[in-house]
C-alpha cells in the first residue's frame, strides 16, 4: 500500500477537518495555530507533497520557486487566491485549489450586518450603551439610514455576490450590479445589469463590494468613482481591501459624501489604516466573512476533497491554476 502523501496544513484548522486530515494523510499540523513566515513555509514543506494553508500564507513567486520539487498541490482553505502566485504555481507544476460556494452564505451574512451596521449607526449605538455614555433620548437621537426600498449595487456577481442580493432582496431592496458579465434570467432574479460600473454608480444609494482581487479590481473603488455615488451612501467590503483606495475611501467618510462604511477586508490586515478607527461613521470587523462553524468545516471538507481528487490521479474539482 502506497505511503499515505504527505501534507503541510499552515493554520490550526477545525478539529473535525484535522481528524479527516490525520486519517487520509501523513499531516503536519499547526497545533499552536502559529503565523508561519515564509522562511517556516519553505522549511516546512520539505518532503509534503501538499500544503493546505490559508489566505495568510503569501505564495509569491519567490516562496514558490523555494518550495521543495516533491509539492505538486496548494489546497486552498478559502476562497480567495490572490494570496497565492498563480503564474508561479502553474510554471512550477503545481496544482492550486479554493473552496468556493461552501462560505457563500456565512459571508452574505457579514455584508448584510455591515449594511445595517453601518446604515444604523450600530457601532456608536453599541459604545453608547457598553461605555454608559448614554443619557438621553430623543426624536433626532441616534437617527441612521433606512436600507428597506433603497437601492443595492453589487460590484461582482458570483457565488457570495448573489446571495447578498437574495438577502438584500428581503428587506425590499432593489438590486443592481455590474459584472464582467450579464448572468443568466435565472440567477438575475430580476436584478438590473449595468455592463459599466459607472453607470451603475448614481444610483447605488448602498454598494458592496463583492468582486474577487485581480488586477482590474485593485483601486477600483477610487476618489472618481466615488463622487459618482449618490451623496450620503453606504459602501460595504466583504471582497478585498484592495478594491478600495484607503484615501478616497476615508476622505469621503470625512467629507459626509458618504454617510458611512460597513468594512470586514482592509489593505493590509491587520495593521489597517488607523483613520478607519478613528471615524464615527465605519462599522468594522476583523475579516470574519466566513467565520461560522459550518462554513469553516465545510471549507476543510472542500478542501480535503480536493486533496483526495488529486492524489487519486484524478481532477480536483475547485482547480483554480
Ligand atoms: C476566509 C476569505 O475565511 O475565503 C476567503 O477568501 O477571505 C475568508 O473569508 C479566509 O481566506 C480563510 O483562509
Amino acid at each position: 500500500m502506497s505511503a499515505k502523501p504527505t501534507i503541510l496544513v499552515t493554520r490550526k484548522l477545525p478539529e473535525a477537518v484535522e481528524a479527516r486530515l490525520s486519517r487520509d494523510f501523513d499531516v503536519r499540523l499547526n497545533p499552536n495555530d502559529i503565523l508561519y513566515s515564509k522562511d517556516d513555509l519553505i522549511e516546512l514543506a520539505q518532503g509534503a507533497q501538499g500544503i493546505l494553508p490559508c489566505h495568510t500564507e503569501h505564495f509569491t513567486a519567490d516562496v514558490i520557486e523555494r518550495l521543495p520539487e516533491e509539492v505538486k498541490i496548494i489546497a486552498n482553505f478559502s476562497v480567495g487566491v490572490d494570496h497565492v502566485d498563480l503564474a508561479a504555481a502553474k510554471g512550477k507544476g503545481i496544482v492550486v485549489t479554493n473552496t468556493p460556494d461552501v462560505l457563500s452564505d456565512a459571508t452574505a451574512e457579514i455584508a448584510i450586518l455591515l449594511m445595517l451596521g453601518a446604515a444604523r449607526r450600530a457601532g456608536e449605538g453599541e459604545a453608547l450603551v457598553r461605555t454608559r455614555a448614554w443619557k438621553d433620548w430623543s426624536p433626532s437621537f441616534m437617527v441612521g439610514i433606512q436600507i428597506t426600498g433603497k437601492r443595492l449595487g453589487i460590484v461582482g456577481i458570483g457565488r457570495v455576490g448573489q446571495v447578498v442580493a437574495d438577502r438584500a432582496r428581503c428587506f425590499g431592496m432593489e438590486i443592481h450590479y455590474h459584472n464582467r458579465s450579464r448572468l443568466p434570467p435565472e440567477l438575475e432574479k430580476g436584478a438590473i445589469y449595468h455592463e459599466t460600473l459607472e453607470d451603475m454608480l448614481p444610483v447605488c444609494q448602498f454598494l458592496s463590494l463583492n468582486c474577487p482581487n485581480t488586477p482590474d479590481t485593485v483601486g477600483l473603488l477610487n476618489a472618481d468613482r466615488i463622487a459618482k455615488l449618490p451623496d450620503g451612501a453606504v459602501v460595504i467590503n466583504t471582497a478585498r481591501g484592495v478594491v478600495a483606495e484607503d484615501d478616497a475611501l476615508i476622505e469621503a467618510l470625512q467629507s459626509g459624501k458618504l454617510a458611512a462604511a460597513g468594512l470586514d477586508v482592509f489593505n493590509n490586515e491587520p495593521n489597517i489604516d488607523t483613520r478607519y478607527a478613528d471615524l464615527p461613521n465605519t462599522f468594522l470587523m476583523p475579516h470574519i466573512g466566513s467565520a461560522t462553524a459550518e462554513a469553516r468545516d465545510a471549507m476543510g471538507f472542500r478542501a480535503l476533497d480536493n486533496l483526495d481528487a488529486f492524489f487519486r490521479g484524478g481532477e480536483p474539482g475547485d482547480r483554480v491554476a
